[in-house]
C-alpha cells in the first residue's frame, strides 16, 4: 500500500483527482468507482475544473457508486444520487446513461443487488474506485463484522455512521438506517484504489489502518493486501503515523 502525505485537505484533493485522471487518459472510457461523504468534495471540484479547461475528457468514461441510502429517491437532496448530479455529473462532460449508482428505491433489495453487481461485472470492472472511510473503518458502508465475505448487499448502518452523517439531514431521526451497498469483495476486484482522509478526527482509524493487524473490524485494514491501493491523506489525518 502507498502512502501519500500532503500538506492539506486542498493538496490531498488535487492529488487524488490527478490520479483518476492519469486513468482516464491512459483509458478514456475508464469505470470509476466513486464515493459520496465530504472528502471526495474537494476532488470533484478539481475534476470539474480541469474538465472545464480540457484537460480531462468525461465522454466515454463510465462511473459506479459505492453506495446508495434506502428509500430515498433521485430528487430527494441527500440520495447519493442527487449528490453526486449536484457536485460532479452535472458539471462534466459525462453522458448520464453511463453513470450508475444501487436503486434505493427497489422494493426488492435481492434482485437491486443482484442487478447492481452484474451491471459492474457488464461493464468490465471497476479500473480505478475511490474510497473515504468511516471513523469506525467503514469503507462504502461495509460495517465492522465478522468477515470480508462482502458482495453488493444491503447493510444496517451502525450508531456510530448514522451519528456521523445526521449532519446532513434535519435529525438523526431522519438518516436512513440502511443501504445498499458494493461489498468487501466488489471493492477489492477494482484494478486499482484510492482512499482519501482528511483531517484530525481521521487520525484514530488512519493508525488502526495503516499500523495495526488486517480484520473485519476494520473493513478499511484489509486494503494492505490490495495489489495497487494508494492513500493520500493529509498531515492531520496521518498525524499519529510516525515514519512518513
Ligand atoms: C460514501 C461512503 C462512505 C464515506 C465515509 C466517509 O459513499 O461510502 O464510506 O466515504 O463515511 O465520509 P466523509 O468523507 O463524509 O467523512
Amino acid at each position: 500500500m502507498k502512502i501519500i502525505k500532503t500538506i492539506d485537505y486542498d493538496h490531498m484533493s488535487e492529488a487524488a483527482a490527478a490520479l483518476i485522471c492519469d486513468v482516464i487518459s491512459e483509458k478514456p472510457d475508464a469505470v470509476l468507482g466513486l464515493a459520496t461523504g465530504s472528502t471526495p468534495m474537494g476532488l470533484y471540484k478539481k475534476l470539474i475544473e480541469w474538465n472545464e479547461e480540457g484537460t480531462v475528457d468525461f465522454e466515454k468514461v463510465r462511473t459506479v457508486n459505492l453506495d446508495e441510502y434506502v428509500g430515498l429517491s433521485k430528487d430527494n437532496s441527500n440520495s447519493y444520487y442527487h449528490v453526486m448530479h449536484e457536485f460532479l455529473f452535472d458539471h462534466i462532460n459525462i453522458n448520464y446513461d453511463n453513470t450508475h449508482l444501487p436503486d434505493g428505491m427497489n422494493p426488492n433489495p435481492e434482485e437491486e443487488c443482484e442487478r447492481y453487481k452484474n451491471l459492474i461485472e457488464s461493464l468490465g470492472g471497476v479500473d480505478v474506485q475511490l474510497l473515504g472511510v468511516g471513523h469506525n473503518g467503514h469503507i462504502g458502508f461495509n460495517e465492522p463484522s465478522d468477515s470480508f465475505d462482502s458482495e453488493v448487499h444491503l447493510e444496517d448502518l451502525s450508531l456510530e455512521t448514522l451519528n456521523a452523517n445526521k449532519r446532513f439531514f434535519e435529525s438523526i431521526d431522519d438518516v436512513p438506517k440502511r443501504a445498499f451497498t458494493m461489498g468487501i469483495q466488489t471493492i477489492m476486484r477494482a484494478k486499482k484504489i484510492i482512499l482519501v482522509a482528511s483531517g484530525e478526527d481521521k487520525a484514530k482509524i488512519m493508525e488502526e489502518i495503516i499500523e495495526g493487524p488486517v480484520t473485519p473490524k476494520v473493513p478499511a485494514s484489509i486494503l494492505k493486501t490490495h495489489p495497487d491501493c494508494t492513500i493520500i491523506a493529509d498531515s492531520d489525518a496521518l498525524k499519529l503515523i510516525k515514519n512518513l
